[in-house]
């Protein structure tokens, strides 16, 4: 197995309270004694955003770092009843943040909207973690690869400072569901990724691109061999300390 750095991203979701602090403390430790195995990984915890200023201030951890979910693509204050913008996110100690879920699509964010969400948070300095992935009828009929496309090509700029980008490949039939791609045609579709973007955007290196969809500490191992996998976001899995400290250690067992 490669020493590339890999990246562990959890997304909670609608998940998590001040005692939920615990899971950090408990997934900070891990990091601390796991390090001295020589394995580059980067662990980030994508939070609801009532907790992401109290994490961020009660724990330096220098292992985890915080991200928010998503936000307003507005990029300055204003009369939005009950959103919040990257800014604000920001300035209450969030890093990273996760934008193009499929739930956050299905909920009305289109292409476009999240274009302009990727350009307030990249205006922040945030590094982004954009979402990509087709539907199982789309799978079925044979378009995957057309979806993913037109996905980054309209929500991604040339012009765009593309460091900050992570790409996450989650086809929206396995995410909650169990079920998880076949490892060939993930390949496939992780080599795709990785040279539409080199190609489309004129950059000589592709972004980190990860697996996104029922990922757990049973399953972690079949993703191993594939050399393209630059990390993963973890979404019910990530809400137990245990199961994602597990997905760790399975990854690399
Ligand atoms: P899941 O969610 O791991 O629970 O399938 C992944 C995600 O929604 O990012």
């Amino acid at each position: 197995m490669t020493n590339k750095l890999k990246y562990f991203i959890g997304n909670w979701k609608m998940f998590g309270d001040p005692s939920s602090l615990k899971i950090i403390n408990q997934i900070h430790s891990f990091c601390g004694r796991f390090k001295s195995r020589g394995k580059k990984n980067k662990i980030i915890l994508c939070v609801p955003n009532t907790l992401i200023y109290f994490f961020t201030t009660k724990i330096k951890s220098k292992f985890v770092s915080i991200g928010a979910q998503n936000c307003h693509h507005q990029k300055n204050y204003g009369s939005f009843t009950g959103s919040v913008n990257a800014m604000m996110l920001k300035k209450t100690g969030a890093r990273y943040i996760i934008l193009g879920h499929s739930e956050n699509r299905s909920e009305g964010d289109t292409n476009q909207i999240i274009k302009k969400k990727i350009e307030s948070a990249l205006k922040q300095k945030l590094n982004i973690i954009f979402c990509i992935g087709e539907t199982f009828k789309e799978k079925k009929v044979g378009k995957t690869l057309s979806v993913i496309r037109r996905q980054m090509r309209s929500s991604i700029d040339k012009k765009y400072n593309l460091n900050k980008i992570i790409i996450a490949y989650e086809p929206i039939w396995s995410i909650g569901s169990g079920k998880i791609p076949k490892i060939q045609e993930l390949k496939k579709i992780f080599i795709f990724i990785k040279n539409e973007f080199k190609k489309n955007f004129k950059t000589k290196v592709s972004p980190a691109v990860l697996y996104g969809g029922s990922v757990n500490d049973n399953n972690i191992k079949k993703f191993s061999s594939i050399s393209e996998i630059d990390g993963f976001l973890i979404g019910g899995a990530s809400q137990s300390s245990k199961k994602f400290i597990d997905i760790i250690k399975n990854y690399y067992k």
